[in-house]
């Protein structure tokens, strides 16, 4: 229990660490078309992965900094309410949130159970975890990298498959 909440810092500082600098180049609200009193959110009511008591000011920094990693709007994974026209941030109606979930749990199990095992002299502490901007670069799916050509090694089809 007392593990989990320190992974969770690990997260929560990931992702704010990251995506800091497109947080304060952003408009306020202007992601999704949200209102500009976001500081004023009320505290959530649907989180399954994020700790329950996760403050409205923290939830806003890490909402922004996943937004930022993937280059979307916050209604990428999250829905307008018809009548109301506001977005209703508890809805789990979009597929991309629960994928989002599912990222986020990664990230965490990366974090949490992975990278503790390197014990790499080099790593400054900014390298010794990854969050959603780690792969994501700033897209929806993560780019793909090519190795130049001189690095290609044989066909994947012929090599053994590590799932790498
Ligand atoms: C890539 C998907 C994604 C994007 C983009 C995103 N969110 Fe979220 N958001 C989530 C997920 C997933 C949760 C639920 C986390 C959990 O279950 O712990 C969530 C939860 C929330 C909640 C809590 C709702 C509640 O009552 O439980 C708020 C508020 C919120 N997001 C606001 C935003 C805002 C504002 C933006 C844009 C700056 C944004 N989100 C962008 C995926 C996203
Ligand atoms: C280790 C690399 C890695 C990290 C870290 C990572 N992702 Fe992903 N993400 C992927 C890959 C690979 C896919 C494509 C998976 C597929 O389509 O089968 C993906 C797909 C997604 C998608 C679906 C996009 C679409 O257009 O369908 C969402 C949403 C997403 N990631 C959100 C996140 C969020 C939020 C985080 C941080 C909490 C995150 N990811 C961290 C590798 C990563």
């Amino acid at each position: 229990m007392m593990q989990s909440r320190l992974y969770f810092a690990a997260f929560l500082g990931a992702a704010v660490a990251v995506t800091a600098p497109s947080m304060f180049s952003q408009q306020p609200g202007a992601p999704g078309g949200a209102p500009a009193q976001e500081h004023h959110w009320p505290k959530p009511t649907n989180l399954k992965v994020l700790p329950k008591d996760t403050t409205p000011e923290q939830l806003h920094k890490i909402m922004h900094g996943i937004a930022g990693s993937l280059g979307v709007r916050c209604s990428f994974c999250h829905v307008v309410n018809e009548q109301t026209h506001h977005m209703d941030f508890a809805s789990d109606a979009k597929p991309d949130k629960h994928m989002a979930r599912i990222m986020m749990r990664m990230t965490q199990t990366i974090n949490a159970q992975y990278l503790p095992q390197i014990h790499d002299p080099d790593a400054k502490p900014e390298d010794q975890h990854v969050s959603c901007g780690t792969c994501h670069q700033g897209h929806k799916m993560p780019p793909h990298f090519v190795p130049p050509p001189e690095h290609r090694g044989p066909p994947m089809s012929s090599a053994p498959q590590p799932g790498l």
